[in-house]
């Protein structure tokens, strides 16, 4: 399993373990690696992304609860919508599953580890090797052709030059762009650029996809095209996806589509 091989790296190469251990003393790799070793392995290759009451408050002149209780576990290759109204705290959520801020209570683990015990170095190889990201406002960076933007998360993953390689053209031409890598992203739409972007989340067969709204700046039709095209691509690589929407029919191209509330999550309906 992808989720197996990965760990068996973090051990073979040290990353995680010792960054863990300058954060959290000497006992927390101990605990990683007691959590290894006691569970049932195959319970960790499926759940890829388990989240345990969490919460998340904002300080300010009155403090702002935004997730409570909040509690979901997915496994490889499943892939869910969470909808909720405006300001629930859906793109906090996604950004606490991506290790860019922190909890105030609560769990979440990514391959069967818990990002409390990882410090931002080893947060960021982590997103680098096992997840993918795409955005309602795409993020391509103009001064790169889009071959060069697909190659990114290659190239940050191994340190290397911005490359453009076979796997690069398999992703582009799984968007349906494989004849633009050497276009400027300003010569391409909308619908284009977010097909940049899918391929670029996905080039590095990223365990877990986390998409923020990824078709709220598409017309209808290409927004239909890049949610088919999410799918595709998650479902054929084998990923965990979230995709965050305020859009029913978008929703409806998940699995399953999930609410989030103040009171935490609840399953809303079949899609
Ligand atoms: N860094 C921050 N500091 C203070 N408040 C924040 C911060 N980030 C988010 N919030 C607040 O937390 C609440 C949830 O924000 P979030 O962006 O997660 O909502 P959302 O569900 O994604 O909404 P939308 O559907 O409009 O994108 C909002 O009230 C927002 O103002
Ligand atoms: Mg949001």
């Amino acid at each position: 399993m992808a989720g197996k091989s990965w760990r068996a790296g973090c051990r073979r190469r040290g990353t995680i373990v010792p960054q863990a251990r300058s954060r959290r003393g000497a006992h927390a790799p101990l605990r990683v690696f007691v959590l290894l070793a006691s569970a049932d392995p195959d319970e960790y290759a499926r759940r890829v992304l388990s989240i345990r009451s969490l919460g998340k408050s904002f300080p300010g002149p009155t403090p702002r609860t935004v997730l409570a209780n909040v509690s979901l576990d997915l496994a490889a290759g499943d892939y869910v919508a969470i909808m909720g109204e405006s300001g629930v705290g859906k793109s906090t959520l996604l950004n606490l599953a991506a290790g860019l801020d922190r909890p105030d209570r609560g769990s979440i683990l990514v391959d069967g580890v818990d990002l409390a015990t990882l410090d931002d170095d080893a947060l960021t190889l982590l997103r680098r090797r096992r997840m993918g990201f795409v955005f309602q406002a795409f993020h391509v960076l103009p001064y790169l052709s889009v071959g060069e933007n697909v190659a990114l998360p290659l190239a940050l993953q191994h340190g290397a030059r911005i490359a453009l390689s076979q796997r690069v053209q398999e992703m582009l031409d799984a968007v349906g762009l494989g004849d633009r890598a050497a276009s400027r992203p300003r010569e391409l739409s909308g619908g284009e650029l977010q097909r940049v972007a899918i391929a670029r989340a996905l080039v590095h067969r990223p365990a877990l996809v986390l998409a923020d709204e990824p078709t709220g700046n598409l017309d209808p039709d290409s927004a239909a095209n890049v949610l088919a095209l999410l799918r595709d691509v998650i479902k054929g690589q084998g990923a965990t996806g979230v995709l965050v929407t305020h859009s029913l029919a978008a929703a409806r191209t998940t699995d399953r589509i999930l609410q989030l509330t103040r009171d935490g999550m609840r399953e809303a309906s079949s899609p």
